[in-house]
Order: C-alpha cells, then sequence, then structure tokens
C-alpha cells in the first residue's frame, strides 16, 4: 500500500484484518515514526485498535523502503494524494506518476498495479505506460479500484461497502482483485467490474453528484429563508421519495473536506479537456462558495452589520465531524473573515487543532465551549460534533455578553436557543429568531421539526 493517508492507512489496516499480508509505504518520515511506534497519525474512529491488532497478528507492517514492500507483491496500490494542481483547478497526479515509476523499477514478479487515488479518466493507461517505459520487461497489469469511504465512518464503509468498483482489462488481474476482496463478495457486498475508463469516471460522478445534492438543497435554503418555508421540512419531505432519498440533503454552510471541492474542480477541468463542458458541475462550484460566503453575512448580520472588536466563538472547524481532516473546511473561509474584519474568534474543536493551528492564524484555541462563551458576542456553530449537539444553552446564553447563535448546521430549534436566554438565533433556510419577535410562527415550525 503506497501512502498511508486517511485512505492508504484505512485500506492497508482493513485488507490485514481480512487475512492478507500488507506493508504499508510512506516518504513522510514523522508519519512512519509514529505508524512504528503503534500510533495512528490521524484521528479516526476505531482505526488504533483494528492496527494494534493486525500489527499483533504479524499481517501488517510499515516502511519507507518501497522496493522492499513491491518485492514479492501480489497487488500494489497507489493511495497517494491527488491534489488541486495550483493555477489550473486540474488534478495533480505528480505523487501517483512518481509512486508508478518507483514501483516500476521495484516489480520483481507478477503483480497488478491498483491505483486507489481518484484520478481522472486515462489515467491508468499513463500509469500503464509510465511503468513499462521504466522497466520494459515488468511483468504487470493495472487496475483502477477507486475508493469511496467516508471519513469518519471509514472502518465501517470499507468492511461494508455499497459496492467495490474493479476496472479491469484482463482476467489476470480480474483474478488477483477478486481473490483480495473475497471476503466481501462472500458476505454478498457487491464487488464491480469494470473497464478502467468506467471505474475511473464512476469515483468523479458519484462525488460530483453528491455535491450537486447538497449545493441544491443549500441554494433552496436560501429561498426558503426568503419565502418563510422551513429547510428542514423542505428535505424532509423530498427525502421521503425514494427516488430522491434523505442522504446529502442536509442544508448548512457549503461542501468542503478532502474529496468534493477538488474532485468536482478535476471534473470541470477533464470536461473542458474533452470538449464536453461539466456545467452543471461548474455551476455547482460557483453556488457552494457563494453559500459559504453567504455564511460570513449571517454572521456579520448578527452582530450588527460589524464584527469589528466583537468576541466570537466558533463551534467546529474540522470539514465534518469525527475528522482531523481541515482540507477545505468552510471554516476556511469563514473565520479568516471574521478574523480580518477585526473579530476575536475563539475556536473549540475536539480534533481540529493539529491541523488548523497553522491554517488559522489570529485565534484562540479554547478546550471548552463554555469557556469559550465568557464574554462573547456571538457563537457560531459550524461543524457538528456530537458534543456541540446536547449544549447546556442556558448555561452558554449565561456565560456571553450578547447572546447570539448562528447555527450553521441546523442542530437547534429557534424554541429552545430562545427559550434559553439567547436573544438572536439564526440557522440555515429557517426564519431568524429573535426575541420578542412572534414566537407562533416558529412553534409551528420547532413542532414540525
Ligand atoms: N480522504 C478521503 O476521504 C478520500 C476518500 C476517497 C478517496 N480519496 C482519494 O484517495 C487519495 C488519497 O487521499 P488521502 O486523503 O488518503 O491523502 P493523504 O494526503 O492523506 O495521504 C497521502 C499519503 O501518501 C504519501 N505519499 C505520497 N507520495 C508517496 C510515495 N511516492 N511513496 C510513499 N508515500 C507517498 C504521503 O506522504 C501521504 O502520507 C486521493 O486521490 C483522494 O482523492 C480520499
Amino acid at each position: 500500500m503506497i501512502g498511508t493517508g486517511y485512505v492508504g492507512l484505512v485500506s492497508g489496516v482493513c485488507f490485514s484484518d481480512f487475512g492478507h499480508d500488507v506493508i504499508c509505504v510512506d516518504k513522510d518520515p514523522a508519519k512512519l515514526e509514529k505508524l512504528n511506534a503503534g500510533q495512528v497519525p490521524i484521528y479516526e474512529p476505531g482505526l488504533d485498535d483494528l492496527m494494534a491488532k493486525n500489527v499483533a497478528a504479524g499481517r501488517l507492517s510499515f516502511t519507507g523502503d518501497l522496493a522492499e514492500a513491491v518485492d514479492g507483491a501480489d497487488a500494489v496500490f497507489i493511495a497517494v494524494g491527488t491534489p488541486t494542481r495550483r493555477g489550473d483547478g486540474h488534478a495533480d497526479l505528480t505523487y501517483v506518476m512518481t509512486a508508478a515509476e518507483e514501483i516500476a523499477h521495484a516489480l520483481t514478479g507478477y503483480a497488478v498495479v491498483v491505483t486507489k487515488s481518484t484520478v481522472p479518466v486515462g489515467t491508468n493507461r499513463k500509469v500503464h505506460a509510465v511503468i513499462r517505459l521504466a522497466n520494459p520487461g515488468a511483468d504487470f497489469d493495472v487496475a483502477s479500484n477507486p475508493e469511496f469511504l467516508r471519513e469518519g465512518a471509514a472502518i465501517d464503509d470499507f468492511m461494508r461497502p455499497d459496492r467495490v468498483v474493479v476496472g479491469v482489462e484482463n482476467a489476470r488481474a480480474a483474478d488477483v482483485m477478486s481473490a483480495i476482496y473475497r471476503p466481501l463478495s462472500l458476505r454478498d457486498f457487491p464487488v464491480m467490474s469494470t473497464d478502467l475508463e468506467s471505474a475511473e469516471m464512476i469515483k468523479y460522478a458519484a462525488n460530483a453528484f453528491l455535491a450537486t445534492k447538497i449545493t441544491f438543497i443549500n441554494e433552496i435554503a436560501a429561498l426558503c429563508e426568503r419565502t418563510g418555508a422551513n429547510v428542514k421540512q423542505v428535505s424532509k419531505g423530498m427525502g421521503m421519495d425514494r427516488r430522491i432519498g434523505d442522504k446529502f440533503l442536509h442544508a448548512g454552510p457549503g461542501y468542503g473536506g478532502s474529496c468534493f471541492p477538488k474532485d468536482t474542480s478535476a471534473l470541470a477541468r477533464i470536461g473542458q479537456e474533452h470538449g464536453v463542458p461539466m456545467q452543471l458541475v461548474e455551476t455547482v462550484i460557483k453556488v457552494n462558495d457563494e453559500v459559504k460566503r453567504r455564511m460570513t453575512e449571517k454572521v456579520f448580520d448578527l452582530c450588527g452589520g460589524s464584527v469589528n472588536g466583537k468576541i466570537i466563538t466558533v463551534l467546529g472547524v474540522t470539514f465534518k465531524p469525527n475528522t482531523d481532516d481541515m482540507r477545505d473546511a468552510p471554516s476556511l473561509t469563514i473565520v479568516p473573515a471574521l478574523v480580518g474584519k477585526g473579530a476575536k474568534v475563539r475556536v473549540v474543536d475536539p480534533q481540529g487543532f493539529r491541523e488548523g493551528e497553522a491554517l488559522l492564524p489570529g485565534v484562540d484555541w479554547v478546550d471548552d465551549t463554555y469557556m469559550a462563551a465568557k464574554g462573547a458576542h456571538a457563537i457560531v456553530l459550524l461543524t457538528e460534533w456530537n458534543e456541540f449537539r446536547a449544549l447546556d444553552l442556558e448555561r452558554v446564553a449565561a456565560e456571553m455578553a450578547t447572546p447570539a447563535m448562528a447555527d450553521l448546521r441546523n442542530i437547534y430549534s429557534a424554541d429552545t436557543v430562545i427559550a434559553a436566554g439567547f436573544e438572536q438565533y439564526v440557522s440555515v433556510g429557517r426564519k431568524h429568531a429573535s426575541v420578542g419577535a412572534s414566537q407562533e410562527f416558529s412553534d409551528v415550525q420547532s413542532a414540525a421539526e
């Protein structure tokens, strides 16, 4: 397994739990030092125990020596990063191609070189060409095996997938791949076989579709705010239609994370390159930027138009709960905008500090929500960690200088927050509530939620 990031490490650990012998390779000495000391360098629930179990069983190890790991392997997985290339929005394939070349020189017998990283259509054929050029005598096939796990639920997603997609070119590679995934197919999880290009396209199409669904409900939310509709009721009513489904239909501060922003951007570039502009996806990207901007304005409005000199407490900065991943998190747009306008921002996040410290300069990190609320002029709920779902709101309000909340994940209801002593409550796609305003309408909304 080349690369021990969120995907490579989870995949390596889970494959070893299937009973396979796995050697994980990384170039980052700090990561390797931790892994070899039995520590997981990322935050992913359950990963530490599963890793320890399989290391102890002798099936899982870590090294910086790629050649040693590839020697004698039946399959070599490439699970390195494919971030957005600076300047043009395309997927940066430098890490994938470097890994392919290194693998080429290390191949000793027949092996399938499997790309697990998310890569544009045509990349597997380029990987094949790179290996062939670097090692003309190598005995190998390539396969595309995109990963669909979600951070925060990665082990369960890997062990109980909706489907596994395997793109191959011949039966020999297909046999190796089906042996690797046999523990899943035996338990009736679908392992779908495709050609290389379709497997590559499935990953981008799936992510772009999910990003579109989120953005659709975010745009509906903006219209709800103007018309008096309640987006929570709207998405519930939509989601009960099984053709639509209720997943990825929660209005919020815009999508972020390690995949949707870069994958929508890469798909738009792939479309342009092939003369088939992905007009929907291009619009989704623009609307999502607009959504994040609108969230910042909500906070300005909540603070009476200016945040200058105000203390603002932000709850949650990782791109979603149960991960420490900060890549393209909406907080990276919203928090600097507040700091830039003179706000004193305090951040509370159970896991965000390690990554977030460098990314969010000028903020104070506080461990405890109630301490962070002391003297604050507004509280912004940005990432719905469980510990923010059941706050003692009366205590929070009592600590604040001006009790006002922007609930950008629609966790609470206006009635509960106002009854707890808050003077103002704004959320996404629902009516703004404040003390003294008619409660009748919001009572109806809360009852329905
Ligand atoms: N993070 C997710 O939730 C997720 C989900 C599905 C798919 N993906 C895709 O999986 C791929 C990996 O994503 P990630 O989030 O795990 O990335 P990551 O940045 O967390 O990890 C990549 C790792 O690869 C290592 N690396 C790079 N080049 C190497 C080389 N030549 N040899 C050894 N190690 C090398 C890096 O040091 C790093 O540890 C991406 O293409 C991503 O789009 C990610």
